[in-house]
């Protein structure tokens, strides 16, 4: 790489840009909560706004919410180099999962923009709508209407946890942006590469400074719903009851055997339970629960997938959510091994067991990601930390990788 023509990478100023970002939904030990389409990440992304525009960047919302900001190439005709991630949180979330790619993609603009460096191709930072799905179920919703995998409108009667639609939670705050210019829903990007904290304990346990990315595993999300009968819990004998509950707990064992994986690799998770009518002295009437199942091999995660009904029998299946697993492109994951070796970063190849954003590009565009170490794996909670030297030696992998991209 011709060091000319690096940007200058501010470790601090990225650090003191997370630093404020973790102040809007700060919560008890350090966490965040910034649910998607909140109050909270409007004041987020005003705050991303105002350091872009500073950058010389160009903003733009598309229908799904997504931002973006935009610094120009010399050939305005050639298809710009994306990087990004999301700025939504779960709701006992940590200050760096998704924020991290969006503020180490700014700090690439603002190093191009202070070392006075052009690209050929124009480089956009996007920050994805709704990754986590901890407000509406299932994430990625942004990048999967990006890419055409799902239309936004799939999305409309999905509610919130306090009944809220999507539709108008999206509709409140495409108002509220209506200041923005609204750029076409879709583009075909010349690469994209997301750069994130690797949400597992390999890097710093191994003392690597890099994960450079090779694909992520699949996942299925499932409802499952279970109906019952409510009635009286210190008369009704239990002979006669329908209750919800313990056909939950007959169904949740099933499935802990049908999910068993003597080498560990599969991921099952139950996460999210509701009952009805939720009270001490009742039988349940319902019972809802959601599953997360996760592999990173196709064909174990259909046959899993498709036994869950079977498994379950009786009850309502949904599925609200495909991911396959993907591999990333050879050009970009060359790219980013390149630019930790050029930079003198101890780095390893590694999948991803997360999903994100990525996972929804790299059916448009040759994408790739970029991994730094978390400390212990912690993530999706309050204490999860990377240094600020782990997300600096990150950006600057970043920073080189676009710009080889960009020419
Ligand atoms: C992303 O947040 C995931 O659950 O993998
Ligand atoms: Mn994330
Ligand atoms: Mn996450």
């Amino acid at each position: 790489m011709d060091t000319s023509r690096r940007p200058i990478v501010s470790e601090q100023r990225q650090w003191d840009r997370l630093m404020a970002m973790a102040r809007i939904g700060a919560i008890a030990g350090d966490g965040v909560n910034r649910a998607c389409l909140t109050a909270l990440d409007r004041e987020a992304r005003r705050l991303l706004i105002g350091w872009a525009t500073e950058a010389g960047a160009t903003v733009s919302v598309d229908a799904a919410a997504n931002l973006w900001l935009r610094r120009e190439g010399t050939d305005p005709a050639a298809a710009p180099v994306l990087t990004g991630s999301h700025m939504d949180t779960q709701p006992e979330g940590g200050r760096f999962d998704g924020i991290y790619g969006v503020v180490a993609g700014l700090e690439v603009l603002a190093g191009l923009h202070d070392a006075g460096i052009t690209t050929r191709r124009p480089i956009e930072v996007v920050a994805w709508t709704n990754e986590e799905g901890g407000r509406f179920a299932p994430g990625c919703m942004g990048s999967m209407a990006w890419s055409g995998s799902r239309r936004v409108t799939d999305f409309a009667e999905i509610a919130d946890p306090d009944g809220v639609r999507f539709a108008d939670a999206l509709a409140e705050h495409l108002a509220a942006e209506a200041d923005l210019p609204r750029r076409a829903l879709g583009s075909r990007p010349h690469a994209y590469v997301e750069a994130h904290i690797e949400q597992g304990p390999r890097l710093e346990a191994e003392h690597l400074n890099i994960g450079v990315v090779t694909g992520i595993q699949g996942s299925r999300w499932f409802t499952v719903t279970l109906s019952g009968e409510t009635a009286h819990a210190g008369t009704t004998p239990l002979r006669l009851r329908r209750d919800a509950v313990q056909d939950m707990v007959r169904a949740i064992t099933a499935l802990n055997a049908l999910m068993d994986d003597p080498n560990d690799v599969l991921r099952f998770t139950v996460g999210r339970i509701t009952v009805e009518p939720n009270t001490s002295n009742s039988v349940a009437s319902k019972a809802r629960f959601t599953i997360d199942l996760r592999h990173p091999d196709a064909a174990v995660l259909r046959a899993r997938g498709d036994a869950i009904a079977t498994t379950v029998q009786g009850a309502e299946v949904s599925e609200v959510f495909t991911a396959m697993p993907i591999v990333f492109d050879p050009a970009v994951v060359d790219a980013v091994e390149r630019a930790a070796d050029n930079l003198d970063l101890r780095h390893r190849r590694i999948p991803s067991g997360a999903f994100h954003d990525a996972q929804f590009a790299a059916p448009v565009c040759p994408s790739g990601m970029i991994f730094v170490p978390c400390r212990k794996g912690i993530s999706h909670n309050p204490a999860e930390y990377a240094e600020p030297g782990w997300l600096g030696a990150g950006t600057r992998v970043l920073a080189d990788t676009l710009v080889e991209l960009a020419g």
